[in-house]
């Protein structure tokens, strides 16, 4: 199960005690729908888009796609995208179907690259859109489609998987060309739908236990339900970043020695930047990939503007290994001669947390294992947690009226009617 401490807690508990109550209050109001947002909370009842019956679907499919297919085309931006990546990347089968991400680029070259990734391969692609509106995917899918029918001739169709709203202009494509249609629910935006056909489809393609993933979920809504307030992970995370923003602290850094949590930080990102960062509010996020990034970022963290705190996201139990060698030559590395990588990074992990709690507030999420099942744990406990965020600091954690803005000037530009 998912373990939050935070350093040096007892400096902020007067805070957080009288914080305690409203965001208990803000969290009920999330499992039993009684504020106003109830059409963009689909995600919080897992059984609505993630039931044993849609479950066994999407695996019949990916079993289709897994037999027939070299590669799989992820046509997909942001919400569309990154749950599955992060997963994917990280745990997914890498010996099987390919994935390849398509249509979250507008560059050509990039483009031309993903074609010929698909030169001599068998593949399907899968479109994914909530709106289908948005510039990416939609021209991405535009090529993808296109080449599919180039290599497939009448047959593509059989290779075209489309997510999309019910009753949409993708949906009503689908109905007409005999493509594969999947619902994106209309009451889950693009960053809340890890658990459903959005993110659950490409990750069951890469073989990823999807029943675990979503079980772990469903574990973690247990436990947000039943534990005691002040002991509740994510009433703790929200209500010391709270805490920390009131003390001017603007940006949290989420950090890892884990490198696989590198495409996980792009999701997490976007939950936290697109549902906090508006009303000219919001912690801006930040990612560290550590230790590496020790060499660079570590400086203005230990010693720059006090405007950071950081959150340690860790696994305890990693079963990979790899010892250092000994070696004749004296590099005065024989102080490692034996230990294993694994030791190294755990102490590396630790004296980083040690220095910077000495200049920073600092939080450790922990997680027992990197598997689908604590995936699951981590999109649930971060999405209530992101919730419970921006109902402290007063922002609707489910709109994105900023993005839109851009979005009408470039369509005004290319002559969009
Ligand atoms: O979280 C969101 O709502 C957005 O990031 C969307 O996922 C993203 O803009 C992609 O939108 P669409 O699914 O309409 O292509």
């Amino acid at each position: 199960m998912l373990k939050i401490t935070v350093e040096n807690a007892i400096q902020y508990k007067d805070k957080f005690d009288s914080l305690l109550d409203e965001a208990n209050h803000h969290l009920a109001d999330l499992f039993q729908s009684t504020d106003s947002y109830t059409d963009s909370k689909g995600w919080v009842n897992l059984n609505e888009h993630a039931s044993q019956e849609k479950l066994d679907r999407i695996i019949s499919k990916a079993q289709e796609i897994r037999e027939q297919a070299d590669a799989f085309v992820l046509i997909g931006v942001g919400g569309s995208n990154n749950a599955a990546r992060s997963v994917i990347e990280s745990i997914g089968d890498k010996s099987g179907t390919q994935i390849i991400y398509a249509g979250d680029t507008l560059h050509p070259q990039k483009i031309q690259e993903t074609i010929n990734k698909l030169e001599d391969k068998s593949f399907y692609i899968d479109c994914i859109a909530k709106n289908f509106e948005t510039l990416e995917p939609g021209s991405g899918f535009r090529v993808l489609r296109k080449l599919c029918e180039r290599t497939y001739g009448d047959e593509y169709a059989r290779r075209v998987i489309t997510t999309g709203t019910v009753d949409s202009l993708l949906h009503k494509i689908s109905r007409q060309e005999g493509f594969d249609f999947f619902d994106f629910p209309l009451n889950v935006g693009g960053r809340f739908t890890a658990m459903t056909n959005v993110g659950l489809l490409p990750m069951a393609v890469a073989n990823v236990d999807i029943k675990a993933l979503v079980k772990g979920a469903e574990e973690m809504k247990r436990s947000l339900i039943e534990s005691p307030p002040s002991e509740n992970p994510a009433l703790i995370y929200s209500i010391h970043r709270n805490i920390f923003y009131g003390l001017n602290r603007k940006l949290e850094i989420l950090s890892s020695f884990d490198y696989r949590f590198n495409f996980f930080f792009k999701w997490w990102r976007q939950l936290f930047a697109e549902s906090e960062g508006k009303d000219g509010k919001g912690i801006f996020p930040v990612t560290g990939e550590f230790s590496e990034e020790l060499h660079s970022i570590g400086q203005f963290l230990q010693d720059g503007e006090p405007i950071i705190f950081e959150t340690f996201l860790e696994v305890i139990n990693k079963n990979e290994s790899y010892k250092v060698p000994k070696d004749h030559i004296h590099d005065q590395f024989d102080y490692l001669d034996g230990k294993d990588f694994s030791e190294i990074n755990r102490m590396a992990y630790e004296a980083t947390v040690e220095a910077h709690k000495l200049s920073m507030p600092v939080m450790n999420i922990q997680i027992d294992s990197l598997d689908a099942y604590h995936f699951g744990q981590l999109f649930y406990f971060f999405q209530v947690a992101c919730y419970v965020s921006c109902k402290l600091m007063g922002v609707n954690p489910f709109n994105q009226p900023g993005v839109e803005s851009y979005k009408k000037e470039m369509f005004r530009k290319l002559g969009k009617l």
